[in-house]
């Protein structure tokens, strides 16, 4: 069965999408995408040989071959413009090699960017959205007692202030997102020693910052 974490990123995929999932790994979540008709056909790629095998397996044993075409390369290197792929589903990466990844002519291409990213969100908004994207959607979610962010990127203006890259635009509105990240703070702040008191101080600023915005939702 599909975790909870991969199927989240379903629901920001629309029929017309032209899709490519960068680092399928197994395939799960394109399967789940074909088997339930969010797109007629799909890419699945990966750069490591062994990851792609066991999607093709499990691509093979659905009988879904004829509907997700599979790629080994990095990134967007495997696709060529024949492809008319307008939409990135990447999970299970760091922020880094997402950006590393996005760095290809073909992005001109990419109408949507659908990330869920275990690190340094503060990077990934702030370059994201200065080649060119808004963001038009996040969630956080707890799975298997992990925690999660999906965030989603489209062609278009923005302007965002540095909170809002920092915690979203859309997150900074959500309470349980704000509580989570209250407590990771707080965690942090009771770990500092008082010699460091310049980072302690910093650190408790930042608490009563999302106290604030705790009080605002
Ligand atoms: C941790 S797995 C995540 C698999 C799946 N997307 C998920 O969220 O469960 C990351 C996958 O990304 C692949 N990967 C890492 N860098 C990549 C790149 N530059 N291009 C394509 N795939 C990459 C790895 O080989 C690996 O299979």
């Amino acid at each position: 069965m599909l975790s909870q974490r991969l199927k989240s990123l379903t629901k920001y995929i629309n029929k017309t999408d032209n899709v490519i999932d960068i680092g399928c790994d197994h395939a799960l979540l394109d399967i789940y995408i074909i088997k339930n008709n969010l797109v007629d056909k799909m890419i699945a790629s990966d750069i490591h040989e062994n990851a792609l095998q066991a999607g093709i397996k499990n691509i093979k044993m659905n009988r879904l071959s004829n509907k997700i075409d599979t790629r080994l390369g990095n990134g967007l290197e495997v696709l060529t413009n024949k492809d008319n792929i307008n939409t990135i589903l990447i999970s299970g990466m760091g922020t880094s090699t997402i950006i590393s990844i996005l760095n290809n002519d073909y992005l001109k291409n990419i109408n949507k960017i659908i990330i869920q990213s275990n690190n340094d969100h503060y990077l990934l908004r702030k370059t994201i959205t200065k080649m060119g994207y808004y963001i038009s959607d996040e969630e956080y979610l707890v799975d298997k007692k992990k925690h999660y962010i999906n965030i989603v990127f489209v062609k278009g203006d923005n302007s965002y202030t540095n909170d809002e890259l920092l915690y979203g635009p859309i997150l900074i509105h959500n309470r349980e997102y704000l509580d989570y990240v209250k407590n990771k703070l707080s965690d942090v702040y009771k770990r500092l020693p008082w010699s460091k008191i310049l980072l302690k101080i910093k650190q408790k600023k930042e608490i009563n910052k999302i106290n604030r915005y705790i009080q605002m939702t």
